[in-house]
């Protein structure tokens, strides 16, 4: 029997959840939600979905789901996950899980104790080429991994930092086998970040749509400590797209450098491999692509060549099917915020913060 699957919230990542469930073997997209209709009508159409819903609770209580997309924007999806929860249902909520520690451990309660799964989807680290390029790196075909790189999309940095950063810290936590701690620096308009410079992420941002909740600063540096003494670096700044978004690792080892970017005309995701350490203008030996066996993205028959969220939702299904925890389940699911959280209190603090953090409120809103 197929597992009974939802989405609430029709907007853009929705497709991506959708086409997941719509192609998953032993998965069926049964209902979709949305307070706006249009949104709600679209995406429902796309896909073929006839039970439509306004009130996630209403399509909660009415249709039965074994497992649920929260697909919207970060201060509502605490509310939906624990009313998810509350029916009974697993939750595979999108990233960032939500704006404070504070609900992102209520969430995590209201799943434990109606004994479903909370997973984040960083759809990243569960794709092929993450895979292969994480096996590479563990059996030393670069050495000594030494660091890893990664650089925003180009919005400020307080806003990205929920987007992207998450992301990347997922990642990290991914190549680096955990994260123990966080130094960070941010600034906003070239000055040091203070209490003044704390404001909701549209006030930040005023280029995209989404809600962050409160977030600071349009410029960060962080330093990210992998469990195992290996180092991440994270640059977030406000620039304009050059080359694509460019997003996506660059592993540097003792050896040699891997990089997984998506390709600025495709969009698809390559690696790539150089035989060197560092880059020297002239004497860096040519970068070559590391492909990977068609076989390797087809999923129900079909390729995905990129981050879609069909990687991270064939997690959660296969933990539902097996009984196991997802792997970016349980605690595992707060990480990248506990990092988020950490950047701030690293910045105001001018100290280095270890995972997890004992203060689970919001870093930036006193109460
Ligand atoms: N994992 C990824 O790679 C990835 C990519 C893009 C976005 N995201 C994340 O997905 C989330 C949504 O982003 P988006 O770009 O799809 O946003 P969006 O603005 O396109 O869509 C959000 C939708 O939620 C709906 N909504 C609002 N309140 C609702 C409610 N009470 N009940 C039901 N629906 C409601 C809105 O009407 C809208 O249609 C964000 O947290 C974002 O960060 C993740």
């Amino acid at each position: 029997m197929s597992l009974r699957a939802g989405i609430v919230g029709c907007g853009g990542i929705s497709r991506s959840h959708a086409a997941a469930y719509d192609s998953l073997a032993d998965v069926a997209l049964v209902a979709m939600c949305d307070i706006n209709q249009d949104a709600l009508n679209n995406r429902a159409d796309e896909y073929g979905v006839s039970n439509r819903y306004n009130d996630y609770e209403e399509m909660f209580a009415d249709e039965s789901l074994d497992l649920v997309s929260v697909c919207t924007h970060a201060p509502l999806h605490a509310p939906i996950t624990i009313a998810a929860a509350k029916a009974g249902i697993h939750v595979l909520c999108e990233k960032p899980l939500s704006v404070d520690l504070e609900t992102a451990d209520q969430m995590l309660t209201a799943c434990n104790k109606a004994d479903v799964h909370l997973a984040v989807s960083h759809q990243f680290r569960f794709t092929p080429l993450f895979r292969h390029a994480k096996s590479l790196v563990d059996a030393g075909e670069i050495g000594e991994l030494r660091s890893i790189r990664e650089v925003g999309k180009g919005r400020e940095a307080g806003f990205e930092l929920m987007e992207m950063g998450v992301h990347y810290f997922d990642e990290m936590d991914f190549f680096l086998d955990g994260i123990s701690w966080i130094q960070a620096h941010i600034t906003y308009q070239g000055h040091d970040v203070t209490e003044a410079d704390i404001m909701h992420s549209s006030e930040l941002c005023k280029t995209d749509r989404r809600d962050n909740g409160i977030v600071a600063g349009d410029t960060m540096l962080i330093h990210i400590g992998g469990a195992k003494g290996t180092y991440g670096i994270m640059e977030l700044y406000k620039r304009e797209q050059r080359q694509g978004w460019m997003m996506g690792p660059h592993l540097l080892g003792s050896e040699g450098q891997f990089m997984i970017k998506p390709n600025p005309k495709t969009g698809i995701d390559e690696m790539w491999y150089c035989p060197f350490d560092v880059s020297f203008a002239t004497h860096t030996p040519a970068w070559e692509q590391i492909g990977l066996d068609t076989s390797a993205f087809i999923i129900s028959g079909k390729a995905w060549r990129s981050r879609h969220t069909i990687w991270s939702a064939k997690n959660m299904r296969d933990a539902i099917l097996n009984g196991n925890q997802p792997e970016l389940g349980g605690h595992n699911a707060l990480t990248s915020l506990e990092c988020v959280s950490a950047t701030y209190v690293s910045h105001f603090s001018e100290k280095k913060v270890s995972l997890p953090l004992d203060e689970r409120s919001h870093p930036l809103v006193s109460s």
